[in-house]
């Protein structure tokens, strides 16, 4: 999976810019400067597919990349929410944007929801997990950064995280440690996108 040529098909800053749902797609969620778009770039091994940057804010719709053989399927990369810096009415439009798709898009298979490992999971995150439950929306834990706290503290992180998701019907059970910058996790999370679409 993504050995193939991946594509940059369509950016849609409101829902009537939707490309036509015509593939499985897997939806990539998480607060602002998580990580969402580097990766993206690191599972379709692709340095600026998806854009990056140090300021948050940087994604500011809702991007479809097109992921060809050996399987048709879309990842959506979004803007991320809880930016507490951003003007609110900007924040307000993300969050519908971002709650109305994932509420709403019949070829949604999984919604990858990124936590920062140092960060843990915040109310902002619950809110979305809440939403993504009561609609009864498969969605996977991905701790991105994991590079960025020692072996420990992830393993504490993972565990607390873990138990946590318990308590969350639509959540799959089992997170994925990730870091982008060094690799770690990106097999697995291949796989996890492999499994969401089959
Ligand atoms: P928005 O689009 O603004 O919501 O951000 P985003 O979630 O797409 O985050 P982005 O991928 O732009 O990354 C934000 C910052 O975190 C960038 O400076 C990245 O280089 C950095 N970053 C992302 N992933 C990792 C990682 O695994 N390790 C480290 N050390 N830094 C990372
Ligand atoms: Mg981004």
């Amino acid at each position: 999976l993504f050995a193939g040529a991946v594509n940059f098909l369509k950016s849609a800053p409101a829902l009537e810019f939707l490309p036509a749902p015509t593939a499985p797609e897997v939806a990539f969620a998480g607060r602002s400067n998580v990580g969402k778009s580097s990766l993206i770039n690191a599972l379709t091994n692709r340095n600026s597919l998806a854009r990056a940057s140090t300021t948050p804010g940087r994604t500011q719709e809702l991007n479809f990349f097109d992921v060809g053989e050996p399987l048709q399927m879309r990842l959506v990369d979004m803007p991320g929410y809880g930016f507490a810096k951003a003007p609110k009415d900007v924040v307000k439009r993300w969050k519908w944007l971002i709650n109305d798709y994932l509420r709403g898009r019949a070829v949604l298979r999984r919604s990858l929801i990124l936590i920062d490992s140092r960060h843990g999971i915040k109310d902002v995150d619950r809110d979305l997990m809440k939403m993504l439950d009561d609609a009864a929306i498969s969605y996977r834990v991905v701790l991105t950064k994991s590079d960025k706290i020692k072996a420990a503290e992830l393993e504490k992180t993972v565990k607390a995280i873990t138990e946590e998701m318990r308590k969350h019907p639509a959540a799959f059970p089992e997170i994925i440690a990730t870091s982008s910058e060094k690799g770690t996790g990106i097999a697995e999370l291949r796989a996890a996108v492999y499994d969401a679409i089959i």
